[in-house]
This record gives C-alpha cells, sequence and structure tokens, in this order.
C-alpha cells in the first residue's frame, strides 16, 4: 500500500550505526545491533530512521568520506546485514532514509586514488583541479577550524584539488556528466534494497562558477531536479531530504515546483528556538517563522533541535552568534567552526522541564521533527573527545558497565561518565521504567501528534496573549484544530487567550483531561515551562 505524503505526519529518528548497539562485542555498534533495538524504536513511536552512513570509509569524517558508495563499512556488518535490516524496519511498520554524500567521496575512493595519479584516466575529471589555487575566492571555507582553504595541493596530481569540507573529501566535479550518472547509479542500487529515500548530505555545493560563491547555484538545482525526477520515475513513496544550511529563501528553491525535494531541514528556526528559550520570549521564533516562505504542498519542513554536528550559528547574525556562545557555550572547549558541539540536555542545563518544553515546540511548530538518538532520554556530551565527536557517544540503553552498548572493555568511544550524565543516571531501562521521566513525556509527545495529522501539515496563526515569554498558536486544518500554549519562563504566568472560534471544549491531549468552555475568553494559569497542547471542539 503507497501512503503519498507519509513524511509529512511522520516523526523521523536519527541513528548513528557505531553508537547504538554493539551485538558482536567489537566495542563498535552495528547494524546487526541495531536491528536487535527495533522492538524499541517501535515502542517509541517514530516513522522513519535516518541512518547516518555506513559505507566503507577510512572514517575521517565519520562516514562523510565515503570510499565505496555501494557497499556497507565491514565495521558495520554486510550488504546481507542491511537488506535484513530494511525488511525488519518495514515489517515493524517503520520506514527508513540513509544519509547519501554527494558532493565529494573520501581521498581514498578509487576513483580518487586514479584520478590522482593519472591524468589521462576519465577519473581524473571526476574530481575537480586547478593549477592554481586562486580560483573560486569567493567560496567561503565550511571548516575553519581545520581548512586554511578549499584547495590541496596534491604532489602525486601535480594540481591542486577542490574540497568544500575536509581536505580528505576531494570535491567530485558535476560538470562532468559520468559523475552525475554514478550518483544516479548509487540512488538505484540502495532504492533497489527498498530504502525509503535519502537525507542528502551538502547539497548546495555541487557545483562551482567563478564569480560566485559557488552555493545554491542553478546548475545545482537542475541536477537535483534530475534526482528527483529519476525517483519518481522508478520508486513510489520514497524521498529526497534536503541537508542545505541556508537562508529561507535560498532553502526554498530546493523545494523547487514540488518537483525538487520533499523536505529540507529549517536551519534558521533551530538557533531561534534556543535563543527563544533563553530569553524567555518568542519573538526569535516568530521572527524565522515570518521569514519561512510558503512551500509546495507536497513538500515539508523537517525541524530539529540536535543532530550529529555542531548546533550551527551560520544562520544567525554575528551579534545573535555570540550571545549563543556566551548563553549557551561559556567554555571555548564547547565551540567548534561556527557552532557549538554539545547536546540538547547538556544545552539545557539538564532541566526536564525545559528540555519537554523544546521539544513540545519541535512537535507542534509546522514541519516533521527529527529526534537525534539519545536525546529522547536527555544523554550527556563528552567536550574532551576531539571535533563533534563530543555528541557521538554510545547510547546508554542501561546501567550496566558498557552501558548495555557493548561487552567489549574498549569502545570507539568513551561512554559518558560523570553524574549526571552517566548510565547509573540516564539510561533507557530506567527511563521507561520511570513513569515522570523525559521518555515518557517524550513518547506522550510523539503518540499524540501521530494521532493528529494537523500537526503535521496544518496551517499557523500566531496567538498574541500579551506576554513575549507565553508562546501562544493555533495549529489548524484536517478538521482539526488545536491551540498551543508554551510558557518560554521559568516563573509561572496567568494569560488570558481570547479565542476566535466557536468552541465548546477543549482536550488537553497530553493528559486527556477535558474542559467544557463557556466563554470566548479563557484565562491560564501556567506553571514555569509548562507546555498545553488543547484540542479545541
Ligand atoms: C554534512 C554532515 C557533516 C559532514 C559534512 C561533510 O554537513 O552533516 O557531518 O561533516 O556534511 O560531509
Amino acid at each position: 500500500m503507497t501512503i503519498p505524503l507519509w513524511y509529512k505526519n511522520a516523526v523521523f529518528y536519527q541513528i548513528y550505526v557505531r553508537a547504538y548497539k554493539d551485538d558482536l562485542g567489537t566495542g563498535f555498534g552495528n547494524i546487526r545491533g541495531l536491528s536487535s533495538k527495533i522492538g524499541y524504536l517501535k515502542e517509541l513511536g517514530v516513522d522513519c530512521i535516518w541512518l547516518m552512513p555506513i559505507y566503507p570509509s577510512p572514517l575521517r569524517d565519520d562516514g562523510y568520506d565515503i570510499s565505496d558508495f555501494c557497499n556497507v563499512n565491514p565495521q558495520f556488518g554486510t550488504l546481507e546485514d542491511f537488506q535484513a535490516l530494511v525488511k525488519s524496519v518495514h515489517e515493524n511498520g517503520i520506514r527508513i532514509i540513509m544519509d547519501l554524500v554527494i558532493n565529494h567521496t573520501s581521498d581514498e575512493h578509487p576513483w580518487f586514488k586514479i584520478a590522482r595519479s593519472d591524468k589521462n584516466s576519465p577519473y581524473r575529471e571526476y574530481y575537480v583541479w586547478s593549477d592554481s589555487a586562486d580560483r573560486y575566492r569567493d567560496a567561503r571555507i565550511i571548516f575553519l577550524d581545520t581548512e586554511e582553504s578549499n584547495w590541496t595541493w596534491d604532489t602525486e596530481a601535480g594540481q591542486y584539488y577542490w574540497h568544500r569540507f575536509y581536505s580528505s573529501q576531494p570535491d567530485l566535479n558535476y560538470d562532468n556528466p559520468a559523475v552525475r550518472q554514478e550518483i544516479l547509479k548509487v540512488m538505484k542500487f540502495w532504492l533497489d534494497m527498498d530504502v525509503d529515500g535519502f537525507r542528502v548530505d551538502a547539497v548546495p555545493y555541487l557545483f562551482e562558477r567563478e564569480g560566485t560563491n559557488c552555493e545554491n547555484l542553478s546548475e545545482t538545482h537542475d541536477f537535483l531536479k534530475e534526482m528527483r525526477h529519476f525517483l519518481e520515475e522508478n520508486y513510489q513513496d520514497r524521498i529526497l531530504l534536503c541537508e542545505a544550511n541556508q537562508w529561507p529563501e535560498d532553502v526554498r528553491d530546493y523545494f523547487g515546483d514540488g518537483d525538487e525535494f520533499h523536505m529540507a531541514f529549517h536551519f534558521p528556526l533551530m538557533p531561534r528556538i534556543f535563543m527563544a528559550l533563553k530569553q524567555h520570549d518568542f519573538s526569535p521564533i516568530q521572527w524565522a517563522l515570518q521569514k519561512t516562505p510558503n512551500i509546495p504542498k507536497n513538500s515539508q519542513w523537517c525541524i530539529f533541535l540536535r543532530n550529529h554536528d555542531e548546533l550551527t550559528l551560520e544562520m544567525v547574525t554575528e551579534s545573535e552568534r555570540q550571545w549563543m556562545w556566551d548563553a549557551y557555550a561559556p567554555d571555548p572547549k564547547m565551540r567548534i567552526n561556527l557552532g557549538i558541539r554539545r547536546r540538547l540536555a547538556p544545552l539545557l542545563g539538564n532541566n526536564k522541564d525545559l528540555i519537554g518544553l523544546a521539544n513540545s515546540l519541535l512537535f507542534t511548530l509546522p514541519g516533521s521533527p527529527v529526534i537525534y538518538y539519545g536525546d529522547e532520554i536527555g544523554m550527556g556530551d563528552n567536550i574532551d573527545l576531539q571535533d563533534r565527536n563530543g555528541v557521538r557517544t554510545p547510547m546508554q540503553w542501561d546501567a550496566t558497565p558498557g552501558a548495555g552498548f557493548s561487552t567489549a572493555e574498549i569502545l570507539y568511544a568513551p561512554i559518558i561518565s560523570d553524574a549526571p550524565f552517566s548510565p547509573e543516571f540516564v539510561n533507557v531501562k530506567d527511563e521507561q521504567n520511570n513513569e515522570y521521566s523525559l521518555w515518557q513525556i517524550i513518547h506522550k509527545m510523539i503518540l499524540a501528534r501521530k494521532q493528529h495529522p494537523v500537526f503535521g501539515s496544518g496551517s499557523f496563526r500566531l496567538i498574541n496573549c500579551g506576554k513575549p515569554a507565553v508562546f501562544c498558536f493555533e495549529r489548524s486544518g484536517l478538521e482539526e484544530k488545536f491551540l498551543l500554549i508554551n510558557n518560554l519562563s521559568p516563573e509561572g504566568q496567568k494569560v488570558k487567550v481570547l479565542l476566535e472560534s466557536d468552541c465548546q471544549r477543549l482536550i488537553d491531549v497530553l493528559s486527556g483531561m477535558s474542559f467544557p468552555l463557556h466563554q470566548q475568553e479563557l484565562t491560564f494559569h501556567l506553571e514555569g515551562y509548562q507546555f498545553l497542547w488543547l484540542k479545541m471542539e
């Protein structure tokens, strides 16, 4: 059975295979380990898994440096393990999308090895070469902390090669039709294995043109449309999710006329949720929503609080960035590039009410939510680990040594060891057994969201109740109407809300309580950080 637009109501869950579950005792999570946790994902209630890269890779950028597009990293398992995973995910009513990294390969990819050693090989033209490092000077450097230039001299090749990320990730040359064909072949390979789509990595940078910043070029859009066309022609119900860390007007173009991406991450909204929470004022969120253009009917925003990267501060002004760093990353070790390398729970002071509130926004603002693995239990981070590894530590399943993640002595990364985030305090088992845990709150929100498709596709209307700290809005459509009230302040608030429509009864869908109404003007006494999801009948 096909369910068109399924992604508009779906709750996504992002998984790093290496970190999730090791069932072989190697210290590395693997695909079979993940398969053994599908029951957990089903219980949590998520609809679609986003699998971070599982391809063969030297792992110098955690798998975003691919050395073979059509295979699985042997550390994680085999293609058979992967097929079994897809099958079992589907049998449990869950979908699965995987990362597709198309901008670059690893320098250990055979294409690059041949390209650098043989000027006359057809693979030479798979990459972008130059005799000088002067071309495309208007392109910014993304990994500011480690890279000095987007060009790196290659002694073997006797030329510079172009890379937007680490120098170990040479960019593919999209002017070469053979490269474009290769990527469609890679898509086919995985789609034929029944994956439900791709989170397409780093899409703005496919083409380069002199005199531009080499981002969001029309040539790039043309190829992305070709990818969408290929998907639609040959498969049903599959999706493309766009990672373009850009301003809303630029991201808008990645939806095309409903003929490019199905979904795109909303990068500018994310930091503004954190601003609003700390400033006790919803105006940063309102600003981001006002800046958000309309998108085609078959398209959807993907909203998130955290992911595997730093909390990026590219889509804020310089003063906002400084404010965010001061507020959320007081220790310079917490900063990387233009962002903050911390997880959700530590960012929010491990305050369960505040984390619940942040999730309430994630689940009720327009778009489909993504949960980053471990954030559903409030996992911590480790800023002593390099790069973004501090937010990629082993999943904490229980309080045993190895956290139920692995029985090995040495793990790919240490488990969080300090209170209040060590497994003794934060683990799935305890969270599931405790009626009042964060896991239970998030679980309830997932279930409620799934029962009410208005959250996925309804319209949004701000309701001004006169207090900056109380973010009140309505979602309506599909014959449903919700009043959402979020107190962004730790202090209690009394607010009056004037309902426009004729409503007889309010049902609090998170607690199940219902209130008959006798008047249009309602008074709420909110506790600090309280949130209400009220269905209007
Ligand atoms: C994306 C990924 C990031 C990776 C980069 C280069 O931004 O999210 O983890 O390092 O692309 O592939």
